[in-house]
């Protein structure tokens, strides 16, 4: 099974792209499923037809679904959150540990992932087309399953033993926890690892949407290289709204302008495609305009073919110890941060975090440099004889 997502800034048109690509793979004989997890559900107004949160048909072989945060799982999220930060507090956790706590999501990130699992684990779709929130939300998204994992091996397990050293004298003041709670956190967890296992498969990709002017170039950018940092595989990027040429200088002006970012838009992706849809003369909605729309974008060439790219993350053995290697695309050094932390290399950049863990290999190394060549950090490890003695 293949699932594409489409993320991007708000209004370039991610909703319609989306659901243009599932239109025109149905159309070519794909059992496609189409699954917005943006709040705002577009998707409806795309297609012109009612939906909800289990899947429609919307034409022979397409479904789409509107993934709708129930307020009942909002609370007993919540509850869960709330429960886990006194917790932290009670224990008097450092501030780094507390700090992670914030990655703790949303119960409308957490719920869209859950139900994307479900879905594709239903059996039911060649492919699965998510329609997602703006780039901010849709990094926080994309950025939960594996801080979760990260919370709950390295936290949790903590609180827990401490909560049970704890425990008899709780019970005289307060009502403890019940281990349910545990469990259900457990549970979580499991499944948020099958879904980061969904989202970072070989057949799982993301296509940027973007238009053509200098701020929305911006943000594509700096998604590109967020993306990368956590783990995902871009395979192409979707130019949309591209002015014709045209005699009318107001339009042949901006016409232009687009072109210079179109122009750094391809530098910048290469060696990805960057797709290109026209300006449209009205919306496209409903699924005639759609399949045009898609027709336009893909030509003859299928919607679902994934675009071979470098490896993500791969380390590598030279004669002084190893390389670590973790594709980041348009990063600027100084917008990179590392550190050490245990088994672990946090990498920031610009704002954004990954807890790497180290291969095992490597954990007994330090780092001795890095760089960046090619779009790649390049971490070098140096095997410390100290650590290697122990053995
Ligand atoms: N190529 C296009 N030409 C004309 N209108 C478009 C084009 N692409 C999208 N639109 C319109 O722009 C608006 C925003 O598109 P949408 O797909 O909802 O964006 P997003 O999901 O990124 O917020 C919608 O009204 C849509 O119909
Ligand atoms: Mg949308």
């Amino acid at each position: 099974m293949r699932v594409l997502l489409f993320t991007g800034k708000g209004g370039v048109g991610k909703t319609t792209t989306a659901a243009a690509t599932a239109a025109l793979a149905a159309s070519r004989g794909l059992k496609t499923l189409v699954l917005s997890t943006d709040p705002a559900h577009s998707l409806a107004d795309a297609f012109a037809v009612p939906l909800g949160p289990e899947p429609t048909a919307v034409e022979s072989g397409l479904l789409a679904m509107q993934v709708d945060a129930q307020l009942a799982f909002e609370q007993s999220w919540r509850d869960v959150q709330d429960y886990l930060r006194g917790l932290l507090e009670r224990a008097g956790v450092d501030a780094l540990q507390a700090d992670e706590l914030t990655v703790l999501p949303g119960a409308e990130e957490v719920l869209a992932l859950l139900e994307l699992r479900r879905q594709a684990a239903s059996g039911l779709y060649d492919l699965v087309v998510v329609d997602c929130a703006p780039t901010g939300e849709t990094l926080r998204l994309l950025a939960l399953p594996e801080a979760l994992t990260w919370y709950v091996d390295k936290v949790f397990p903590a609180q827990r033993r401490a909560l049970k050293a704890v425990r008899p004298l709780l019970s005289r003041v307060a009502t403890v926890p019940e281990d349910g709670l545990f469990e259900a956190v457990g549970r979580l967890h499991a499944e948020l690892c099958e879904v980061r296992a969904l989202l970072t498969a070989p057949t799982t990709s993301v296509r940027l949407v973007l238009t053509p002017e200098a701020v929305v170039v911006a943000e594509a950018r700096r998604t590109l290289t967020s993306l990368a940092l956590y783990g995902y595989r871009v395979d192409g990027l979707v130019a949309n709204r591209v002015l014709p040429t045209s005699e009318d200088p107001w339009v042949a002006g901006w016409a232009a302008a687009q072109s210079a970012q179109l122009a750094t838009v391809r530098a910048d992706a290469a060696p990805l495609p960057v797709l290109e849809s026209p300006y449209a003369a009205g919306e496209p909605v409903g699924i005639e305009a759609l399949l045009a729309f898609a027709e336009t974008l893909y030509g003859d060439t299928d919607p679902t073919a994934l675009v071979e790219t470098g490896e993500l993350l791969a380390v590598l053995r030279d004669a002084d110890g190893f390389l670590l290697s973790l594709s980041l695309p348009l990063a600027r050094l100084e917008d990179v941060d590392l550190a050490r932390s245990g088994d672990e290399l946090v990498v920031t950049v610009a704002g954004h975090r990954r807890l790497l863990a180290l291969p095992s290999a490597l954990r007994r190394c330090d780092v001795a440099g890095a760089r960046l060549v090619d779009g790649r950090l390049v971490v070098r490890f140096e095997p410390d004889p100290a650590q290697w003695r122990q053995l």
